[in-house]
């Protein structure tokens, strides 16, 4: 073992030689607990690789989506009887699948929330109409009611980020898992990637630390393959892995019709798509980047082709990524195991840093580039893939802003509205106003089939209605 002397020898040489010995410059003023800490951090960063990103995406001028981009056209809502018959075979084939326990859930919760304002994970955000469950409690219950309805155990993988790992896992302990069997709730934490400046050097956020962000949901594959998760998922006999996102309130877990699709077309990864609501809505829309399948992300498409038309007037770019997916298991355990490198993407932030003097600056404007890689550019190694259009009222209502669009206030009037359709298709007579409070448990019902089937008595919906 070498000595902390030696090792700051050791580092601050290798620092040196990529142009990064600022991050040493308050060492004197660092506690021996302190200066442990940091050389650990410095330790497992790649100085080498994180001067050929910066060559390649910042000094570069690298543009986001280099190459030709086309539209898909995905697979419609079935609207006639013949649609209905084939999505019928899918569910059945979908639900083969779960029965057979041979579906994950997998979802991502390592985001930062930052638009939300919220302080702690995102899925510790109350959120239904009624009774105000967390997002967490919501998609937990609706797991639970899949493994009732199919007889059957679906382990949950979660995965989560250095800054809300600890208390994510406390919270799912604190309620008891919300009646999940511990033993199939997974949790594992992706990695951290450090931020740069304009000239490339390393970020500090205290004198001993340099600032990291999460490398992005497309560090799930590295993470899922260091954590153990896919050995997990391997040893349950796991073939396919439903991926959602912790903030979308209806997303249909592990849709059978999703799956059966997937299956069908023999895909290694699919997509569940909505045309857009407006040009400028934030989803990423699937399409072909040089003739390869994968999302471009609306940061990335410039406001020129966010505007084109098809022929038919519609949005030539319109098949709006909800970030739902079926990945095959083999496919990412070969991802993981293959280290198929994933693109990086640079998004220009406000990074909070450490002066020359020593004092804490908050800046004002974006003074430092954070890498993330996104799951979706795994899109481009598939064979075959299922894109699927589906409705966005009953599929897709994200909690992502504190108000206005795409806000609590828009979740909980999407889910109300839905359960509202719910009972009028039972001939109810709901009306018809934007703040109705109604809220069906995933344990009564989790779509409208079921809901039909148990639904009985008189309702007043001048008052929230729960069941
Ligand atoms: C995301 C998609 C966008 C899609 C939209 C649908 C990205 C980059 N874009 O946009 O294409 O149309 O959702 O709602 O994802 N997360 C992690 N670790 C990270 C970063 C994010 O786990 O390092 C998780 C978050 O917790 C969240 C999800 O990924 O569950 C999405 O992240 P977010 O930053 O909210 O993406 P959006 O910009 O909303």
């Amino acid at each position: 073992m070498s000595t902390v002397k030696e090792q700051y020898a050791a580092l601050q040489h290798t620092a040196a030689s990529f142009g990064q010995e600022h991050i040493f410059r308050f060492w004197d003023s660092l506690s021996s607990q302190q200066r442990s800490n940091f050389l650990q951090q410095i330790q497992n960063i790649d100085f080498s690789a994180l001067q050929g990103l910066f060559d390649q995406y910042i000094g570069g001028g690298r543009a986001a989506v280099d190459g030709k981009l086309e539209p898909v056209k995905p697979i419609p809502i079935a609207r006639d009887a013949a649609g209905r018959k084939e999505r019928a075979r899918m569910r059945r084939a979908g639900e083969e699948m779960l029965r057979q326990g041979k579906v994950g859930a997998l979802l991502v919760a390592g985001g930062q929330g930052s638009r939300l304002g919220f302080d702690g994970p995102k899925g510790k955000f109350p959120i239904t109409p009624v009774k105000n469950k967390t997002l967490f409690q919501l998609h937990a219950e609706k797991l639970l009611a899949l493994n009732t309805r199919y007889d059957t155990r679906i382990p949950w993988y979660i995965m989560t980020s250095q800054s809300n790992d600890a208390e994510t896992r406390a919270y799912f302990e604190q309620h008891a898992y919300f009646g999940l069997p511990a033993e199939d709730v997974f949790f594992f934490q992706q990695g951290m990637m450090p931020a740069l400046d304009a000239s490339g050097k390393l970020i500090l956020d205290e004198p001993g630390h340099i600032f990291t962000n999460p490398d992005g949901h497309g560090g799930i594959f590295a993470a899922l393959a260091r954590t153990g998760a896919v050995d997990d998922m391997q040893q349950r006999g796991l073939e396919q892995l439903f991926y959602f996102q912790v903030d979308n309130v209806l997303v249909s877990l592990c849709d059978p019709v999703f799956i059966g699709y997937h299956l069908d077309r023999k895909a290694q990864m699919s997509a569940k798509v909505c045309p857009k609501r407006d040009a400028f809505e934030k989803v990423g829309v699937v399409g072909r980047i040089n003739g390869k399948l994968g999302v471009i992300e609306y940061s990335d498409l410039s406001d020129e082709l966010k505007q084109a038309r098809a022929e038919d007037g519609s949005l030539l770019y319109n098949a709006g990524s909800i970030a739902i997916h079926v990945l095959d298991v083999a496919f990412v355990a070969s991802l993981a195991g293959r280290k198929l490198e994933l693109p990086w993407h640079v998004a220009h932030k406000k990074i909070p840093y450490i002066d020359a003097e020593g004092k804490r600056i908050e800046p004002d404007a974006p003074n430092g580039y954070k890498f993330e890689k996104f799951i979706f550019d795994a899109l481009a190694w598939t064979e075959n893939s299922a894109i699927l259009e589906v409705e966005r009222s009953e599929e897709f209502s994200p909690v992502k802003n504190a108000d206005g669009e795409d806000s609590p206030a828009t979740a909980r009037r999407d889910m109300s509205q839905m359960y509202a359709r719910w009972f009028r298709a039972c001939g109810y007579e709901v009306p018809e106003r934007e703040n109705l409070q109604i809220e069906v448990s995933p344990a009564f019902a989790l779509d409208a089939d079921e809901f039909a089937a148990k639904i009985s008595g008189e309702f007043d919906f001048s008052r929230p209605v729960y069941l």
